[in-house]
Formats: C-alpha cells, sequence, structure tokens
C-alpha cells in the first residue's frame, strides 16, 4: 500500500513528484524516493521515513529534469528502509520502477534473475520488475513492458521510466489505483486524484491490464491485447481545497466537521421533492428482484464493517429481510453460502481494501448480485461490482474514518427505507416520518459539533489512562464499537467495546476503580437492562460518562458525567452520538501528543492482504 507519482512534461518534474507525494503519504509514509531524468542519467535519491526526510535530503542539489516518478511506501516486503524504499533500478541504472501492490512470484523470478546474472540491492518484490525489464529490454521499451506485465502475478499499478527512451512513462496497473491527470504540455500519473489536482481536473482513470505511454503532449493506452482504448475524460468536481486541510490542524478534525455537509450531499437527491420517498435512480429495484434474494451478506474492513453492523439492523428493522455481517477477511476464506440468491453488499470508503475487493470478485464468481457502498467513485470495488451507491463524502485524508461511516450510515438507512417501501415492510407515514427526522440529522450533527469544551476536558482528564471501556445494547452496541476503534487506532489507548450485556461474562473482571467506561444509553427498549449495566460498573468505582438524548433526565443520576446529543429517532440516534465519540478520540490523542493523521503502524488504503 503506497502512493506513486509520475511527471513528464517542459517543468522540473521534481516540483510536482514532492508535491504530490505530500498529498498521497496517507497512503504510507515509511519511506519515500524519486526519480529523475537529467539528460543523461536517471537520478534516484531516496530516504527513510517521512517525506520530509527526502525533502532535507535533497535540499540544495534536486535532481534536475522534465522526467521523473516518485513513491511513498508502506513497507510489506522488506523493513523500512533506504534501500527498500522506491523507485528501484535494474543493474545498469537505465530502468527504473515504482509499484503499488505485491508481485507474488517475485521469488521465483529474483532466483531466475539471479541465475542469469543480476544483483539485486533491495529486500523488496518490487525490485525483480526492474531486473526483469533490463532483461527482457530488445530496442522496445513499451514491448518490454508488456513482457513484463506477462510475467508477473500479483497486484500492482506500475510506473516505468527508461533512459532508453526518455521522452515517455509507460504506467499499468492492476487491482491497484492509477489515474492519469491531463495537462497543457505536461501529464501527471498518480495513485490518487489529491496528488493531482492544483494541476488539473482532467483525468483518465486506467482500467486493470490498460497500458498508457504517456508523453508530454500526448498520451496513448492500449488494452491487455495491445489493442487501442480510447478513454473518456473524468472531470474532478472537487475542488483542491476540498483536499486540503481548510484551516484545521488535522485532516481529521477537518473530516469530522465537514459531517454535517457530507450527510447533507449524500442524502439530498435521494428524497423525493414531496418528502415521502427515498429515490435510488441507480438501483431501480422490483418487488420481484428483492424477493428474489433468500440471503444479504454485508461484507467490509475496519470502520465500513461497523458501518454495516448498523446497517444489518437497519434493514432488518425496517425491511424485515435476514442480513449477515462479516469482515472481509474472513467471509472470503470461509467458502460462504453465496450463490444466485445472495445479495452481497460490500462497503468501503477508498473503494480499495483488498479483502474486501476480494469478496466481491469471489462473490459475483458464485454468482451473486452485488452492490457497493464507496465514496470513490471509479475506484476498483465501484467498478467491479453490480450497482454502487456513492456516499459522496469527498475526499477523505486522515487515516482514521469519521465522515465515511456517518455517509455510509446515511445510506444503509436510506437503503433500509427503499427496501421497506417496495416490500411495503412499513407504512408510507412511517416512512415520511423517518424522512424527515433524516432530513434534520444535518443540522443535529452540527448542534453536536458546536459543544466541544466537555469533550476537551474528559479528554484531558483521561487521555493518560491506559484502558477505556466502551458499553451499550443494541445500536449503541454498534456505536460503541466505532467510538473505541475511533479510540484505539490515534491515542493508542487500549480500548474496547461491550455489548453491555456481555460484561459480566469476563470483562467486569477487568473494571476497578478510576477505569474510564463511556456508557451509550439511547435505545429505549433496553435503557433499563443498559442502566443496571452502568450500575455494576459503578459498584466497581468505574468513572462513567454517559451518552444519552436530550431529554434523559435520568442516566445523570448513575454517571459521573454526561453528553447529551439532540433527541431523533432512536434508528438514526448513531449518526449523533458517535459524533463526540470521535472528537474524545481526536483530543486524547492531541492530549497525548500522538500524530492524529498519521497514527502508527496504521495506513489509509489497505490494499494488501
Ligand atoms: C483501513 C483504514 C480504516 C478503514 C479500513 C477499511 O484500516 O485505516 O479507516 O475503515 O481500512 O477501508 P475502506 O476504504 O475499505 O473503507
Amino acid at each position: 500500500m503506497c502512493g506513486i507519482v509520475g511527471y513528464v512534461g517542459d517543468k522540473q518534474a521534481v516540483g510536482f513528484l514532492l508535491e504530490g507525494l505530500s498529498k498521497l503519504e496517507y497512503r504510507g509514509y515509511d519511506s519515500a524516493g524519486i526519480a529523475v531524468y537529467d539528460g543523461a542519467s536517471i537520478r534516484v535519491e531516496k530516504s527513510v521515513g517521512r517525506l520530509a526526510s527526502l525533502e532535507e535530503k535533497i535540499e540544495g542539489n534536486m535532481p534536475k529534469g522534465s522526467l521523473g516518478i516518485g513513491h511513498t511506501r508502506w513497507a510489506t516486503h522488506g523493513r523500512p528502509s533506504d534501500r527498500n524504499a522506491h523507485p528501484h533500478t535494474d543493474c545498469t541504472g537505465d530502468f527504473v520502477v515504482v509499484h503499488n501492490g505485491i508481485i507474488e512470484n517475485y521469488l521465483a523470478l529474483k532466483e531466475e534473475l539471479i541465475e542469469q546474472g543480476h544483483s539485486f540491492k533491495s529486500e523488496t518484490d518490487t525490485e525483480v520488475v526492474a531486473h526483469l525489464l533490463e532483461e527482457v529490454y530488445h530496442g522496445d521499451f513499451e514491448a518490454a513492458v508488456r513482457e513484463v506485465l506477462r510475467r508477473v502475478e500479483g497486484s500492482y499499478s506500475l510506473v516505468f521510466m527508461s533512459r532508453q527512451q526518455p521522452d515517455c512513462l509507460i504506467c499499468t496497473k492492476k487491482d491497484n489505483p492509477l489515474i492519469i491527470g491531463l495537462g497543457d504540455g505536461e501529464n501527471f500519473i498518480a495513485s490518487d486524484i489529491p496528488a493531482i489536482i492544483q494541476r488539473t481536473r482532467r483525468t483518465f482513470i486506467l482500467n486493470d491490464g490498460e497500458v498508457a505511454v504517456v508523453r508530454k503532449d500526448s498520451i496513448a493506452i492500449t488494452n491487455r491485447l495491445g489493442e487501442p482504448v480510447t478513454k473518456k475524460v473524468f472531470e474532478v468536481n472537487w475542488n483542491a481545497e476540498a483536499a486540503e486541510k481548510g484551516g484545521y490542524e488535522h485532516f481529521m478534525l477537518k473530516e469530522i466537521n465537514e459531517q454535517p455537509k457530507a450527510v447533507r450531499d449524500t442524502m439530498s437527491q435521494r428524497i423525493s421533492k414531496d418528502g415521502n420517498s427515498v429515490l435510488m435512480e441507480e438501483l431501480k429495484w422490483t418487488k420481484e428482484y428483492l424477493n428474489s434474494f433468500n440471503k444479504v451478506y454485508i461484507v467490509a474492513c475496519g470502520t465500513a464493517y461497523h458501518a454495516g453492523l448498523v446497517g444489518k439492523f437497519y434493514i432488518e428493522k425496517l425491511a424485515r429481510i435476514i442480513v449477515e455481517v462479516d469482515v472481509a477477511s474472513e467471509f472470503r476464506y470461509r467458502n460462504p453460502i453465496v450463490d444466485e440468491n445472495t445479495l452481497l453488499i460490500v462497503v468501503s470508503q477508498s473503494g480499495e481494501t483488498s479483502d474486501t475487493l476480494a469478496a466481491l470478485k469471489e462473490s459475483r464468481r458464485l454468482g451473486a448480485k452485488t452492490l457497493a457502498i464507496t465514496n470513490v467513485v471509479g475506484s476498483s470495488i465501484a467498478r467491479e461490482a453490480d450497482q454502487v451507491l456513492y456516499t459522496w463524502a469527498g475526499p477523505e485524508i486522515a487515516v482514521a474514518s469519521t465522515k465515511a461511516y456517518t455517509t455510509q450510515l446515511i445510506l444503509f438507512f436510506m437503503l433500509a427505507l427503499y427496501m421497506a417501501e417496495i416490500k411495503e415492510s412499513q407504512t408510507r407515514e412511517r416512512i415520511g416520518q423517518l424522512i424527515g427526522m433524516l432530513k434534520n440529522i444535518p443540522a443535529q450533527i452540527s448542534e453536536t459539533l458546536s459543544d466541544v469544551e466537555p469533550i476537551k476536558t474528559f479528554a484531558r482528564k483521561y487521555g493518560f489512562n491506559e484502558d477505556v471501556f466502551y458499553i451499550g445494547r443494541s445500536l449503541d452496541y454498534d456505536v460503541a464499537l466505532e467510538g473505541s476503534l475511533k479510540l484505539k487506532e490515534i491515542s493508542y489507548i487500549h480500548a474496547e467495546a461491550y455489548a453491555a450485556g456481555e460484561l459480566k461474562h469476563g470483562t467486569l473482571a477487568l473494571i476497578v476503580e478510576g477505569v474510564p467506561v463511556i456508557a451509550l444509553a439511547t435505545q429505549k427498549s433496553v435503557y433499563e437492562k443498559t442502566l443496571s449495566n452502568i450500575k455494576e460498573v459503578k459498584a466497581r468505582d468505574a468513572v462513567v460518562i454517559g451518552i444519552a438524548a436530550e431529554g434523559d433526565d435520568e442516566l445523570q443520576k448513575y454517571v459521573d458525567h454526561v453528553i447529551k446529543v439532540p433527541e431523533t429517532d432512536e434508528l438514526l440516534i448513531p449518526l449523533l452520538t458517535v459524533v463526540p465519540l470521535q472528537l474524545l478520540a481526536y483530543y486524547a490523542a492531541i492530549t497525548r501528543g500522538c500524530d492524529v493523521d498519521k497514527p502508527r503502524n496504521l495506513a489509509k488504503s489497505v490494499t494488501v492482504e
């Protein structure tokens, strides 16, 4: 999981390469490197650590030239080091490559290449690609690249550069993202749009197997068979600032605060004019279509999986269809019972998560109908699925996902209402009433966001505790899972979420004096039961922060502090209760001096298993 960039034009390549890589650091940031052709040879510079280390290294002695490639790495094969950083070169230094993905047959290829006399400098899988290119090059760069692609197995986006043909870059992809930005007298290559939008909004999104020869004033794209492909220009409709921090200290805080707008964008075009129906132009499902399914699976990873848990609740409650939820890395290996009567819903902010993509591909192969809920237009998951619902949340850069989660919840809620309407499992009045409350959610999230001072105080007070527990029942439990994930991933505090009723089956043993417990109590049908569980932890002298809806005057009698969120239907309240939990995680991380946007060992987009 890495970020790659390329530049061909008449300006100094290094400017774009460093700028582009800085926008891709969310994809990996354990080492970085660039290669620039200076008119005679290719100069490669790389450095372990953040991009800033590379910048320091080359300051005052920037590589000069207008053809170059760059890479920001998240290690898979070979630990982070200068030597393992990309770009990688062949023995002569004439062929240089950057790669995102995994070359699965690299050991066999490496052995073969060593026998042929090649000597390797790194422990990476990628280096075989450069040596293989050298080996199969017989005067035609593109033909050699194609030969390399015939020999390598695995997943990749790759950009190749050669001193033998220094007027172009060649790039290709399989199961990893790659785009080309179209400039004027210059062209750009990148893993993702934020890297290029300061330069251009006009892009080509490469499909698997396509090979692009990118020159400063032309781009020739061919398919696997070498036949020319005519691409449609994809106009990026985000503005440059949307991919920047917009005045916030961190992307995460910016994205938390963008939630009112993000959820409004996600829902607004999907509500009928009279406000009584959900419109899903993308789906056009019928009763027969819905009745053809005897099983719905929701499959995802991380925060998207937590959104899936809420999605299951919505679909079962409103549409009365049985739903099973699974993490993608488990689902894909457990030989799931999937056939043409299965509806598989995959959820992925990036649309690139490798396990989710693999689960989707496998389910399609088994005959399932597939629907993707994703944020990234044109992503691999969006292209692979039969149907797509986009969250329209705008780019999410912080590793810890926030606005993607709330927009995924919105889509699940609307999808459940849409299904309910088709199946007539809810009355028109109930659907209209729920849509009415849904429309208030953006303003209610804003209201929740405006009350941040008490949360900062809690974070300062409890931010140095080593353990925090989250409890709740029903939908509150699902939100507790997401709250605890947020806390652990960015503040490194050990956090666990428990179904409140399960506490006494083990975890209660860990509740001792002073341990913070965050107790969500918004679900009316289990309210009294949750109160009993809160009393259990209070009896062990835990410090309890309760999360309740406005109008609840009961909870404060039993807890140490209460955070209140506006009143809404209890189905919709996760969209509000998650907000203070996101903020609590954020300010706890700040209290502990953690690097919020780039938590250790984690990356935004997990495109390897
Ligand atoms: C990584 C990210 C998480 C995200 C998960 C799934 O672990 O750090 O924030 O929830 O991947 O990503 P996806 O793009 O598929 O939603």
